[in-house]
């Protein structure tokens, strides 16, 4: 771990910060305000410019919601090839971008461009959020029940998309699945007083869910038969389409999961996935859980699903139930 190399100065005023594997940093303005802030970049990983300029942006104001924050501004952050693109590509990125942070009621103030041999673009957030409000992923408690937003499957379906083999129709409803924001569930979670929570990205689901387990010094259960993933992405995996991140997080996570042998090395791909933009994994007590999948549903995330509960050991174990 690089970071463990890092000195790190002790500021009273910051809440979290790079010791902790939380989606961003919090730093303390008064008693009531705080700060939260996050940076997160990357290659296009669909063809249309304006789409990705907008899918990258829901991917950073994520990490804000998953704090249970309020983004308040932005700052775009892009890397752009003049010899492979014309220069209104661009523009169409950061269209993307400002239209996305608008429908979050995030102003987009600013942000940097350099020349770079491949295309990346991501944004800077800042959010704000009542100190006492801050859903933090270090803080699910054994009992909890958690809860999945969105479906799985994004980096084997984009994998598939740069071998041309995916299928129109899932291409589309895995993009518009991206450009949801996560905002009105993260609403939903601090409303019905979720104990934790994180977003699903480039770890994957059981990556992050390790995330959550080892810094709330619990562990996590999570039932195959109730995760929801795209079908598409199970069929892409079969066919051997994998993406170079899932061989990472499977290996990165190998030591510290129990999976069953029954389990088909399909299923267990799309537990190592990377997804980008995906969705909220939210731990809260079991007596509320139905409620707020409920009310999340209703907000038109029909695949929000109790996916699995928080358990007191082993610690910092993920174990799959078939
Ligand atoms: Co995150
Ligand atoms: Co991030």
């Amino acid at each position: 771990m690089v970071l463990k190399v890092l000195n790190l100065p002790d500021d009273k005023r910051v809440l979290v910060d790079l010791r902790s594997s939380d989606d961003a940093g919090i730093f303390l303005l008064d008693d009531n305000r705080a700060i939260v802030a996050t940076v997160d970049f990357f290659p296009p990983i669909v063809d249309d410019p304006y789409l990705f300029g907008q899918i990258a942006s829901a991917n950073a104001l994520s990490d804000v919601y998953a704090m249970g924050a309020t983004p308040l501004l932005a700052l775009s952050i892009s890397c752009f090839p003049p010899k492979k693109y014309k220069p209104d590509v661009l523009c169409k990125v950061i269209q993307g971008a400002i239209d996305k942070c608008n429908e979050a009621k995030c102003a987009l103030i600013g942000g940097h461009t350099l020349k770079d041999e491949e295309m990346k673009f991501g944004l800077s957030v800042v959010g704000v959020v009542s100190p006492d409000k801050v859903v933090l992923n270090s803080t699910a408690k054994p009992g909890d029940a958690l809860i999945l937003t969105k479906p799985l499957g994004i980096g084997l379906i984009s994998t598939a998309l740069k071998a041309g083999k995916a299928d129109d129709n899932v291409i589309e409803k895995a993009t518009e699945m991206m450009l949801t924001l996560n905002k009105v569930p993260a609403e939903l979670m601090v409303e019905a007083g979720a104990s934790a929570a994180t977003d699903i990205t480039g770890f994957g689901l059981i990556g992050h869910s390790l995330e959550m387990a080892r810094s709330s010094i619990v562990g996590i259960r999570l039932y195959a038969d109730k995760i929801p993933y795209f079908s598409d992405a199970l069929e892409y995996a079969k066919m051997g389409l994998i993406p170079g991140g899932l061989h990472k997080n499977a290996e990165f996570s190998e030591p510290f999961e129990h999976i069953p042998d029954e389990i088909p090395q399909e299923m267990i791909d799309i537990l190592h996935c990377p997804e980008t933009s995906g969705g909220l994994l939210i731990s809260i007590e079991k007596n509320k859980a139905d409620r707020l999948v409920e009310r999340i549903k209703e907000e038109g995330f029909e695949d929000a699903t109790v996916i699995g509960e928080v358990v007191e050991s082993p610690r910092g174990v993920i174990e799959i139930v078939p």
